[in-house]
């Protein structure tokens, strides 16, 4: 298969875990006789440094032009306490989201056993998690009419919702419990917001159409508790975007690191994947960014075209990596500077020799590979 796929690495952590992600799909293509052609532009805080502009045209014109968009991650510090300033590396996200309208944010959060002692949380609460956030992503209060009065005494967010917003995501939602233990649950606040009672209103009407997902609508104030006091009653999750974007940071708790947790972003003309977390303006370059959840948000990549043994294959080399230990520091416990390249490569490495021993992989981790 031929894929172009427009590479954003972006702000703090983002260039060092895509770079990984970028030679994880290489390996695959090399492996799997595929085409895969990257092409880089720039976003968010680099973008403006460079450009003025968080998300510059030169960048709309190469995702416009790729099968998909591999994206690394956005913001810095500099901005954090920078309450005036009119632009910001996140609209450079956010503007991608709306430009291409990739209205739905599919978040996978699996507790791996090798890592569960990692969870602040008890073992046996979280061992078999295996949910699915369904966030909606182009609309809300991310996008709603802001205002600032002029004396900067009151400002306000609105979070909208359209009928049509909420069916097709909510339909993609239903079909995916369907391919799984059908169950579905709608988080909202319908006992206090206009847009909630939207959401629950159209949902449950949709829901005769998929009389084998079971649905259940339930209050974000509760979601939050549930989820981390019972992960594994939930299947798909579906929400709006706010409440997805901290439902599913909550839910890296239960996984150990939110370096590891990746995502999809759909849309019906385009498609991007993501890893979860943030920038880690601190962390760069200094080699201790997990690159986890680039590579497998470049696994999702691969779901997304079908080619799910490359996929899997790809699941197989980061599990094999949690097994040994080859890991970054926030889950390596075990061995001291195993950076964001070694884990990477490491990863590379299983893709090109699926079939070697422990022993060997071991070897490669301590740079006395056997691998000719
Ligand atoms: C995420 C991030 C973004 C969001 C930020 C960087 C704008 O937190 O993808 O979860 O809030 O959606
Ligand atoms: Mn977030």
């Amino acid at each position: 298969m031929k894929l172009n796929i427009a590479v954003l690495p972006g702000d703090g952590i983002g260039p060092e875990v895509t770079a990984q992600a970028v030679k994880v799909l290489k390996a695959i293509a090399m492996e799997f006789n595929h085409v895969f052609t990257f092409k880089k532009a720039l976003i968010g805080a680099c973008a403006i440094d460079k450009t003025g502009n968080p998300l510059p045209e030169e960048t709309i014109s190469i995702c416009e032009e790729a099968d998909a968009i591999l994206f690394g991650a956005i913001g810095h510090t500099k901005y954090n306490n920078d309450t005036e300033s009119t632009v910001r590396p996140e609209q450079g996200l956010l503007g991608l989201r709306k430009t291409f309208d990739l209205y739905t944010n599919i978040r996978p959060v699996i507790a791996y056993d090798d890592l569960l002692y990692k969870s602040s949380l008890k073992i046996k609460q979280i061992r078999g998690t295996d949910l699915l956030i369904y966030r909606e992503l182009t609309g809300g209060i991310y996008f709603g009419d802001k205002f600032l009065s002029a004396d900067g005494n009151h400002a306000s967010d609105t979070c909208a919702y359209s009928r049509f917003e909420i069916e097709r995501i909510a339909h993609q939602a239903f079909k995916a419990a369907q391919s799984r233990k059908r169950k579905l649950t709608l988080v909202d606040k319908a006992n206090v917001l206009a847009s909630s009672k939207l959401w629950r209103k159209v949902v449950l009407e949709l829901s005769p159409q998929y009389p084998d997902v079971e649905l259940n609508c339930i209050y974000i104030d509760n979601a939050a508790m549930q989820l981390i006091i019972n992960p594994k009653q939930f299947d798909v999750i579906l929400t709006e975007n706010m409440f997805g974007d901290i439902l599913s940071e909550e839910a890296s708790v239960i996984v150990g690191s939110i370096g590891l947790l990746a995502s999809a972003s759909i849309g019906d003309k385009y498609v991007m994947f993501e890893p979860i977390h943030g920038a880690y303006t601190k962390a760069a370059n200094k080699g201790i960014a997990n690159p986890i959840a680039s590579i497998l948000s470049a696994a999702l990549l691969l779901d997304h075209f079908g080619l799910t043994e490359e996929a899997s294959l790809i699941r197989t080399g980061v599990d094999k990596s949690l097994q040994l230990h080859i890991t970054t520091p926030d889950l390596n416990t075990k061995y001291d500077h195993i950076t964001t390249t070694k884990v990477g490569d490491f990863i590379e490495d299983f893709i090109n020799n699926p079939n070697e021993t422990n022993l060997n992989f071991t070897n490669i981790h301590l740079g006395q590979s056997t691998i000719i």
